[in-house]
């Protein structure tokens, strides 16, 4: 509903081109630059699937000249960032491709975002806003989950507190997404798993959002219709394409209803997961989903009604009450369908670590204020010691 006063306003990449064999739209968007030398940057899971060396070989058979950076193994840090900053200094690039999931997109938008800056330390430390980008930034998905390819933001593990950290900035916004479908073909089943229930915490938790508006609520809902028919197909059935541009796109819309609304306390719980225990970034989402909703939803149970007709649970309309129960059974079922962990034991969280995550947590106000309903970190303790046995 439009409330009058309310802005929506939805920013996007210049060039948003979706659809199998879009990837052959590379060459003819980057000679578009007056450009030489392309930095790209991925990670070493598709330096070994080949998708790397696919991607070079296209970049110097169109005569680039081509200085890869592939030195990342697990989800991004502050250190990396800084690392990857100085590489592409000094190959002097003049446009970087990012090529990967969430890890290779948010370092490559923000090295782009950076290259100009002798020290980028109080950029990432959140002291300053990056004002605008440096040199362009391509970037092209390989996993359907964070939807980074329509985002402007970016996180990284921040090594001295142990909890990820967004940086957020217009100037992280890619030039380009070229979103192919095609290339998540090779991506595993645990990633495209975590990754796929990955961008469904983003369409829920954006369509409830303190600051969703009309216009994000659009790309939440359809993202999440599109959801429930087509994650177990990639997951199971990693060829199916109709798997796959289902999944691909789910991570799109809810990408662009995440940046546009930002997300809330599930987000907010699984960070000091990433942080210390290094647990991938979709998987801690995944699994704290059903306990978060099932203390937060409360406040909200009219759009959790809204999501269970997305899901095609049934029609809560009439008995929205009822309707936080049906999702939060559904996302806890979703965990086994999906081969995901569902318990933060089996993962091997310390229990005696818990109070401290939940300090950790109740800290981070930018996400914990966007979310309908007060969590403190008396709360979050609750929810993480009921995540630790399971319901
Ligand atoms: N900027 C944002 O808006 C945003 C949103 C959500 C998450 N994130 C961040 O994104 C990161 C997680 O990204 P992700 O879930 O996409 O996973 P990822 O990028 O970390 O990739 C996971 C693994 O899958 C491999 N892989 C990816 N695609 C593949 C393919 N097609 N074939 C073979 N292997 C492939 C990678 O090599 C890697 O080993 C986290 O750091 C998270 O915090 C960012």
């Amino acid at each position: 509903m439009f409330i009058p006063g309310q802005v929506s306003e939805i920013r996007l990449p210049k060039v948003l081109r979706f659809g199998t064999q879009t990837l052959q739209t590379l060459i003819p968007e980057l000679k578009l630059y007056p450009v030489k030398r392309i930095g790209l940057i991925s990670d070493k899971g598709l330096e070994r699937a080949g998708v790397v060396e696919q991607i070079a070989a296209m970049l110097r058979e169109a005569e680039f000249e081509v200085t890869t950076f592939t030195d990342i193994a697990g989800e991004p840090t502050f250190p990396l960032l800084a690392r990857t900053i100085r590489f592409m200094q000094e190959a002097k690039a003049e446009l970087i491709v990012g090529l990967g999931g969430g890890t290779a997109m948010d370092t490559a938008k923000a090295t782009a975002a950076l290259m100009d800056k002798e020290d980028p330390q109080p950029y990432m430390a959140g002291t300053a806003v990056i004002p605008n980008r440096t040199i362009p930034c391509v970037v092209l998905p390989t996993t359907s989950g964070t939807g980074s390819e329509v985002t402007y933001n970016a996180i990284f593990g921040d090594e001295a507190t142990e909890v990820k950290r967004g940086i957020v900035s217009h100037a992280l916004l890619p030039d380009v997404a070229i979103v192919d479908p095609l290339l998540t073909l090779s991506c595993p089943p645990k990633v495209t798993a975590a990754s796929g229930v990955d961008a469904f915490t983003h369409a829920i938790e954006s369509y409830i959002a303190v600051r969703a508006t009309p216009l994000t609520r659009m790309y939440a809902e359809q993202a999440m219709k599109l959801f429930a028919p087509n994650i177990a197909k990639a997951v199971h059935f990693g060829s199916n394409i109709e798997g796959r541009v289902g999944m691909s796109m789910v991570s799109l819309l809810a990408g662009i209803a995440l940046g546009n609304a930002g997300v809330g306390a599930v987000h907010a719980l699984a960070y000091p997961l990433g942080g210390k225990y290094h647990i991938e970034h979709g998987v801690a989402n995944a699994l704290l989903m059903p306990y978060v909703f099932d203390v937060t939803a409360a406040t909200c149970t009219e759009a959790f009604a809204d999501v269970a007709g997305f899901l095609q649970l049934g029609d809560y309309a009439h008995r929205p009450h009822e309707a936080p129960q049906a999702v939060v059974q559904y996302l806890y079922g979703l965990l086994r369908t999906l081969d995901l962990p569902s318990t933060l034991r089996e993962l091997g969280v310390d229990e005696a670590a818990l109070p401290l995550m939940a300090q950790q947590a109740s800290k981070i106000d930018r996400l914990l204020n966007n979310t309908p309903y007060r969590l403190n970190e008396q709360k979050i303790l609750g929810i993480y010691r009921k995540a630790y046995t399971g319901f």
